[in-house]
């Protein structure tokens, strides 16, 4: 635009879209407004949009290239073998929120299991009760006996395996085979083993959540969240997330697709790290039980291997005894293990559990919980850190 005034310059400049030059990755897109070459084809856009068509925006709270591009790969990757459509939301617990929503109206009740993450009960018992859904607990060792909690009002099981800080193994395909016969949705979080290691899908799930906080990032540098639905399940959940505009930003996006690239190495990296660790810990003296899904110890040890193809980082050891001070020496000043929440970057982190408000069905009775999430660090120097912490809990 030869003639542009400088203002408009600054507008126009650097804006041509007709050179494409390959590369691997898909460009980034950071986008509020998107363009139409036509009124009629700013209606088709919006039309094909609230039908829930995929790829079909008028807005970046409804998508881009970038975000369309993740919500394609989870659901081709979270989703192999069915079909399967994404959701993407700016943290692993919106994700859970949102569906919940999305799903429940007024008058509905909601199964979930005694050993989810906090958050996601706090939301059930506060937020979802105010909007007249009910949500009742049960054991997460349950299996096929969630028959005899199912109302006619019930809408949603939701679950979690392994279960938050105490690793329960819950029989999935058992409570999803009992839920499809009397019409009830299933809802699994499915952060711990991530697609690399669990198939929901195959378990029967109708709709499974990953915290893309976690290993998809792997980098403890962004948050996200998503919800993978059996496409039939799609609309209500897209109407709630275009209604709420709920949406992400095409960097962050860009960022879970270029993490989910390596996700697979990095899990296996996890996993065997997160093995010799918690194999060292079972030696110990001080150490009541490793609570670790994989190990042959642990009690649903063989519900983990008809249905995972493999475990993170992530998991818990119980002492025998530890006062507040002593676990304050064990988890303080550590090389690699930082006291952290979160998991899955690339990180160590050490968390003691605090399980007293957060359970119902299965009050924890046991001695101090410690949380470890295992990261890329050498096995050997993860192992050295957690002998001196050992050390010094004895001697506080
Ligand atoms: C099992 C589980 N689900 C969901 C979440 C929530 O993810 P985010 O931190 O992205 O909100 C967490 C976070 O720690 C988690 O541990």
């Amino acid at each position: 635009m030869p003639h542009s005034k400088p203002s408009s310059r600054l507008v126009a400049a650097g804006r041509h879209f007709d050179r494409p030059i390959a590369t691997v990755n898909l460009p980034l897109t950071r986008a509020s407004s998107v363009l139409f070459e036509s009124l009629a084809q700013a209606e088709a856009e919006g039309a094909a949009a609230i039908a829930g068509e995929l790829h079909r925006t008028t807005y970046a709270t409804s998508g881009t290239p970038t975000t369309f591009a993740l919500m394609d790969a989870l659901a081709e990757v979270e989703g192999a073998g069915h079909a399967c459509r994404a959701a993407v939301m700016p943290s692993g617990l919106a994700a859970i929120s949102v569906p919940l929503l999305a799903y429940c109206k007024s008058g509905d009740h909601v199964l979930m299991s005694d050993s989810v993450y906090g958050p996601a009960r706090s939301f059930a018992t506060t937020m979802l009760a105010r909007y007249g859904v009910t949500t009742e607990f049960f054991d997460p060792l349950i299996g096929a006996g969630i028959e005899a909690l199912l109302r006619p009002e019930t809408r949603i099981v939701y679950l979690e395996s392994p279960g938050s800080y105490t690793f329960e193994i819950q029989d999935v395909p058992a409570i999803c085979a009992v839920a499809r016969a009397h019409g009830v949705l299933t809802m699994i979080d499915n952060a711990w083993a991530s697609p690399v290691f669990a198939r929901p899908f195959d378990w029967g799930v109708d709709i499974s959540l990953l915290p893309l906080t976690k290993y998809w990032g792997g980098h403890a540098d962004l948050l996200m969240g998503a919800a993978i639905v059996r496409e039939e399940h799609w609309l209500p959940l897209w109407q709630a997330i275009r209604q709420m505009g709920i949406c992400v930003g095409g960097d962050d996006a860009f960022m879970v697709l270029r993490g989910l690239r390596t996700a697979d190495v990095r899990m296996r990296r996890h996993e065997a790290t997160a093995l010799e660790v918690a194999r060292w810990l079972q030696g110990r003296e001080e150490v009541a039980q490793v609570l670790h899904p994989a190990l042959p110890t642990h009690p649903q040890h063989a519900l983990f291997k008809r249905d995972f193809q493999g475990s993170s980082g992530l998991f818990s050891f119980e002492l025998k005894s530890a006062s507040p001070a002593q676990l304050a020496a064990l988890c303080e000043r550590r090389r690699y293990f930082r006291i952290g929440y979160s998991w899955g970057g690339f990180e160590s982190l050490i968390m003691p559990a605090k399980l007293g408000s957060i359970r119902s069905i299965r009050p924890w009775t046991g001695g101090p919980l410690v949380r470890l999430h295992c990261g890329l660090e050498d096995a050997a120097d993860l192992i050295d850190d957690l002998q001196e912490g050992l050390q010094a809990m004895k001697s506080a």
